[in-house]
């Protein structure tokens, strides 16, 4: 029998640190069997309530008279009980933008967001997910090893809202390696959020002189109107929210085909395509594994469990979604996960998002061919940190495919 991961000083299971990162599962096991809904420690001395049942899940997120997105809410942060440099607050602190706000403000904002991810060519997002998918590919196609997170799945979705945002060439650079930091989790976390929003503030003043067809330039002519700093923290939003999850799916959508022989051989026979090993991906490992923070106006219940007013409630996606009580009958067509949240603040961009990983794993499976994962283990320790579901590295071998089928171009590598 394997130990239970370890509770935290106050008894809670916890959603951080290096036990949870190796055995998430047996931590969601844990909160399980305090309810619906269980008391989670989500950094050193914080703490929030985590959901982890499905129905319960959904009731909340559709709840919005009761549960509002605004962290100006959040007890334990106004009164100074988490520290001001705490690797939550990255995601958790207030902004303005579609994320933390409710009702008219959300649907305001909400509207610009939608209506600018619209715009987004869905030919043209293919053809530059491939073009980056093929510059990356490129560097280390000669190899015959990689390590296909941090040069492949991490990088992907930066250079495509790189180019999304309407970014000249010579800023692509600094716009990936504030990226980089941003999503470290690590100490140049900090330094790599403020970097990345002072690119954001110069491409704003940019695009305000010289439009392009670009998301920058969308959002800041909405007729919504947004100030700069909406426009900024709206775009921050979208890329903050976007870039991880991406990776994320992409390295699991991988995974679960180089780990599986079964699944991968009717990839490979054509009577199983990509896009349902990217669903069966979300379903097992929703790339977003507890977010959508809540936070109840009042005192209430869920589903009988008592939520006190202003203390962060988390939805597990990951929980909810290998919540037992499901019904068996669901399968992976099924689109019951809850991998894009639900409700209001349910993700916008969806469809954008399924092509980037579509595209960006289609594209490596072309290029690099007998692939295989040089660990075994079917559950790699995750990054850090309660949010995301994200393995640390995923090292491959493979055999390189005939340069002449390789663009020049990609050969050469890229300009990031
Ligand atoms: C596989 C990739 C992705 C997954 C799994 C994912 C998942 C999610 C989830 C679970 C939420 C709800 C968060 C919350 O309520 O706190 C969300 C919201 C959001 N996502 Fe995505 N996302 C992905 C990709 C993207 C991309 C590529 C973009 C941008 C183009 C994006 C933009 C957003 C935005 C702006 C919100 C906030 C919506 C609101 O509050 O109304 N996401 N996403």
């Amino acid at each position: 029998m394997t130990t239970p991961p370890p509770l935290s000083r106050s008894g809670c299971p916890m959603l951080h640190g290096a036990s949870f990162a190796t055995s998430p599962k047996a931590v969601y096991e844990q909160l399980r069997l305090q309810g619906p809904v269980g008391w989670a420690e989500i950094a050193p001395d914080v703490h929030a309530l985590v959901v982890t049942q499905h129905r319960a899940a959904v009731t909340l997120l559709n709840d919005t008279r009761t549960y509002s997105k605004d962290s100006r809410l959040w007890a334990a942060l106004a009164n100074g009980q988490v520290p001001q440099d705490s690797p939550l607050l990255g995601m958790m602190a207030w902004r303005p933008s579609v994320l933390y706000t409710d009702e008219e403000e959300h649907a305001r904002l909400r509207r610009a967001m939608d209506d600018c991810i619209a715009r987004i060519d869905p030919h043209q997002l293919r053809e530059i997910t491939r073009r980056s998918a093929l510059t990356l590919i490129g560097r280390f196609i000669g190899q015959g090893h990689a390590d296909l997170m941090s040069a492949f799945a991490d990088v992907v979705p930066m250079l495509v809202f790189a180019e999304l945002l309407g970014c000249p060439q010579e800023m692509t650079g600094r716009m990936v390696r504030a990226c980089q930091d941003l999503i470290s989790a690590g100490p140049q976390a900090v330094q790599g959020a403020a970097d990345f929003a002072g690119l954001l503030f110069e491409l704003i003043q940019l695009r305000r002189q010289h439009p392009g067809q670009d998301l920058t330039t969308w959002m800041i002519n909405h007729a919504a109107a947004l100030n700069d700093n909406e426009a900024l923290n709206q775009l921050f939003c979208a890329v903050g929210a976007g870039i991880i999850p991406v990776a994320a799916c992409t390295a699991w959508t991988l995974h679960l085909l180089l780990q599986d022989d079964d699944y991968a051989g009717k990839v490979a026979a054509g009577t199983l395509t990509v896009r349902r090993a990217l669903e069966r991906a979300l379903w097992e490992r929703p790339p977003m594994a507890n977010f959508s923070v809540h936070y109840a106006r009042v005192n209430t219940h869920l589903q009988g469990a008592p939520i006190p007013a202003n203390v962060p409630v988390l939805i597990s996606h990951a929980a909810a979604n290998t919540d037992p009580t499901l019904s068996r009958g669901l399968d992976y067509t099924s689109r019951a996960h809850l991998a894009w949240s639900a409700g209001p603040h349910r993700c916008p961009a969806i469809s954008q998002a399924t092509t980037i990983v579509q595209t960006a794993v289609e594209t490596i499976l072309d290029q690099l061919w007998d692939m295989a994962l040089t660990d075994e283990n079917p559950d790699p320790p995750l990054r850090h940190g309660p949010f995301h579901q994200c393995p640390q590295t995923m090292h491959v071998t493979f055999r390189r495919k005939s340069p002449d089928r390789i663009p020049a171009t990609a050969l050469a590598g890229g300009t990031a």
